[in-house]
């Protein structure tokens, strides 16, 4: 394992000046003021309301090192969200990885995967079907998760048009679910904001319950809480007509409302599901996949074999961009059999130097034995998280591996969630800026309740990840003694 962070946890006063010390060099060598508006002027950020930034700069980032980053100010923080859930090897493999990619970029620049093949992208297609389930052997690769999403609702409805039921036209999908912004994957993306504007949506989908058990009826119960849910999609299927239904799409742990972890027995409830109505099971792993909760895949945690699995972020860790699409063998009979071909590809499918980064990295995480480090920290993260559910605000703590959720509410004898309002000041700007001032970089998620997003690069230790919960404590201390002294006006 590589040492990433060996001080110890520091007292949770001594967090901010330890975290902040300024890199005078790296400053000096940046034209911020350039950068600030060369930003404004000429790059469109994603997701980004630049209303937020009226009065403050867009944080940059110009350096990684370990688990953590640097800003252009040459302040420290630590990488608590692995970037967007894919820096899982932290930012000190660059190095050895770009070895790779200047070897592979000086034998073979490009040539397609559309008819012809090349080494890279045929080795890492072996090595991802032998990291996956059992029986899942085919590999079709995309660019990032939305593409692969995409790929894997075009394979279902192709293979059943191949089985002669071109009538399967809806999917299943659950509510504040995230699955990506193409068309197609917003389609099974579940909640409002990120649909409302583009609508229609391509893909005609039923959108169920997320497994989410604090605020449920039955939450206590995992067993009373699995059949409800599954009851729930039986009815859906019996009102929209189950020969209609070309595939059920669900994250293992859905990330959206907070690492939702699945009850006993769910996705066996799933696959029994599918099989009974001839609809595809697909597994979006594009989260979970290549380690995030201590094993290559969630879905064998959850000891369920899908139909296919959607991946991106972790095969590359973040190094390059890829993602794709797994397929067992009956999904993948009709295309491999010659009996059809796969009506769908791009330019950068299979793309070489991506692929060859893709074989580096899934050598290092076995290299570094990273599935061990992440599950022996689960136990600990667990237990630090459980003590802190006596903490102001802290309604709920969840998640595995290094996939970890806490949810807020206003008032913790009845769970009483805050109003949008003062979830807005509260947790968007009280708490946020908090643990930003103490050099934790990591996500306030509100798309259903407030949580608090914990996903540390996988070769994180514990004394780094109780440095971060050491700062997520002090942050809702501060916000309680905030609202103690009152809102500003
Ligand atoms: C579960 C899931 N599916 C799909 C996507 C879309 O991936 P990308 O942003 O690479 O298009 C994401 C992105 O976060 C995701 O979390």
């Amino acid at each position: 394992m590589t040492a990433t962070h060996t001080t110890g946890a520091p007292p949770v006063s001594d967090s901010l000046s330890l975290q902040h010390s300024v890199d005078l060099n790296a400053e000096a060598a940046l034209d911020k003021a350039g950068l600030q508006r060369n930003l404004r002027e000429h790059l469109l950020l994603n997701f980004t309301n630049m209303g937020r930034y009226a009065e403050s700069d867009v944080p940059v980032f110009v350096r990684g090192e370990g688990c953590y980053i640097y800003d252009a100010d040459g302040r420290k923080f630590i990488d608590g969200l692995s970037g967007l859930f894919c820096t899982n090897l932290g930012h000190s493999f660059g190095e050895e990885v770009g070895e790779v990619a200047k070897q592979q970029l000086s034998e073979l620049v490009y040539t397609p995967t559309w008819t012809v093949a090349h080494p890279s992208a045929i080795k890492l297609a072996e090595k991802i079907a032998s990291k996956a389930p059992e029986g899942m052997e085919h590999v079709f690769f995309t660019n990032s998760g939305s593409e692969a999403v995409e790929s894997a609702w075009k394979l279902a409805r192709e293979w059943h048009w191949a089985n002669g039921e071109p009538q399967r036209t809806k999917a299943i999908a659950r509510r504040y679910a995230y699955h990506g912004t193409t068309m197609g994957a917003m389609s099974f993306t579940g909640y409002a904001f990120a649909r409302e504007k583009f609508e229609p949506l391509a893909v005609p989908t039923h959108h169920v319950s997320p497994t989410y058990a604090f605020r449920h009826h039955l939450g206590h119960d995992e067993e009373a809480l699995t059949a409800y849910l599954l009851e729930e999609i039986e009815t859906v299927l019996e009102f929209t007509g189950p020969s209609t239904v070309a595939m059920l799409i669900a994250e293992p742990v859905q990330n959206s409302g907070g690492s939702i972890m699945p009850p006993k027995g769910y996705w066996q409830g799933l696959r029994d599901i599918c099989d009974k109505y001839g609809i595809l099971l697909v597994a979006d792993e594009v989260i979970t996949g290549f380690g995030r909760v201590g094993h290559w895949f969630a879905s064998q945690r959850f000891d369920v074999v899908p139909d296919m699995i959607t991946f991106a972020k972790g095969v590359t860790a973040g190094h390059a961009p890829l993602g794709g699409v797994i397929l067992n063998e009956k999904t993948a009979e009709p295309f491999t059999s010659g009996k059809t071909m796969f009506t769908h590809g791009n330019t950068w499918s299979g793309h070489p130097l991506s692929t060859a980064i893709g074989l580096k990295v899934l050598e290092i995480i076995e290299r570094e034995n990273i599935m061990e480090n992440v599950l022996a920290n689960e136990v600990l993260i667990g237990a630090r998280l459980d003590d802190m559910r006596s903490l102001p605000f802290i309604g709920d703590v969840r998640g595995a591996g290094h996939f970890w959720a806490i949810e807020l509410v206003k008032d913790k004898e009845t769970n009483e969630p805050f109003t949008e309002e003062e979830a807005d000041w509260v947790l968007r700007t009280v708490l946020s800026d908090e643990m930003a001032r103490r050099g934790l970089l990591c996500r306030l998620d509100d798309r259903d309740q407030p949580v608090i997003q914990l996903s540390p690069p996988l070769i994180a230790d514990m004394a780094l990840i109780n440095e971060i919960l050491d700062i997520i404590t002090a942050a809702l201390i501060h916000v309680e003694d905030t609202i103690k002294a009152g809102r500003p006006s």
